[in-house]
């Protein structure tokens, strides 16, 4: 069902209730850098996730535990400075908002002030709640991420899906709903079974934005270099490749190295 879609000049958090309210899909992507946020914006993405996937993908670690609170506001600054429609969302990283809701509000105030996001994002249901709170309270708007919550990997021991069983997805509904109701504006949910997804997404209000939490739910958002196929080794079955940038760019950049070897670059016209 293709649904008319309304003109934002800047996407906000009422934007995205209003898409959920008039049927209208939202898409989200991660950006971390300038240059890339850019094309995304321009290709109309309605939400930019500053994601801490950043320690994944752009720093290489195995986990997004290690990435810091400052180099969050290092990504988020100069995405924000690239998004000129796109809402910009930024993931509070693990160790900066757990341990009590002062330091909760503390750093979603540093992330919202030093990088000039618009919103941010915490992992976690009813544990989390008084951080939520206060962040709220304090004027910022926040988004839910349940279901596989790569902070607490460890917890889980495994990437596979989550809320399988009966007690796991029933509070998973309750976390869903407590969000909603102290004022969050939409919730990620991640890889979690496509019925349940949808179920949430009919029991709330506020926007569900789902990755590996099938076509039931409000929005979509992916990893993009995971999109664009330039992590080629990342193949969960929710991943829809549009590209494979690892083998073209692979390609160019060895078509380079034969060039300057074989001194065919710089030729005339490239050179002063
Ligand atoms: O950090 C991230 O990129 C995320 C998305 C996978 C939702 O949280």
């Amino acid at each position: 069902m293709s649904v008319a879609k309304k003109e934002y000049k800047r996407v906000t958090v009422k934007s995205l209730v209003e898409m959920k309210q008039n049927g209208e899909k939202i898409s989200m992507l991660t950006s971390y850098d300038y240059s890339m946020a850019k094309i995304v914006d321009a290709a109309q993405v309605d939400v930019i996730l500053v994601g801490d996937s950043a320690s994944n993908v752009i720093a290489g670690h195995e986990t997004t535990l290690p990435i810091t609170l400052d180099q969050m506001i290092y990504h988020a600054s100069s995405v924000v400075r690239a998004a000129k429609r796109a809402l910009v969302v930024v993931d509070i990283p693990f160790g900066s908002y757990q341990s009590d809701s002062k330091e909760a509000l503390r750093s979603a105030i540093r992330i919202m002030k030093e990088s000039g996001a618009h919103a941010v994002k915490v992992e976690g249901g009813s544990e989390i709640k008084q951080s939520v709170t206060r962040i709220l309270e304090a004027g910022i708007p926040v988004m839910g991420h349940l279901g596989l919550t790569p902070q607490s990997i460890y917890k889980f021991g495994t990437y596979t899906v989550r809320a399988k069983e009966e007690r796991e997805a029933e509070k998973l509904k309750e976390d869903a709903k407590m969000l909603e109701e102290v004022g969050c504006f939409g919730i990620v949910l991640e890889k979690i079974p496509a019925k349940l997804a949808q179920e949430v997404a009919e029991s709330v209000s506020i926007p569900i934005i789902g990755i590996g939490a099938g076509n039931g739910v409000d929005g979509q958002v992916l990893v993009v270099h995971d999109l664009l196929g330039m992590t080629h080794e990342f193949n969960p079955r929710f991943l829809r490749r549009y590209m494979n940038l690892y083998e073209d760019m692979s390609k160019a950049i060895s078509e380079y190295v034969t060039d300057v070897k074989s001194r065919d670059f710089p030729n005339e016209n490239e050179s002063y």
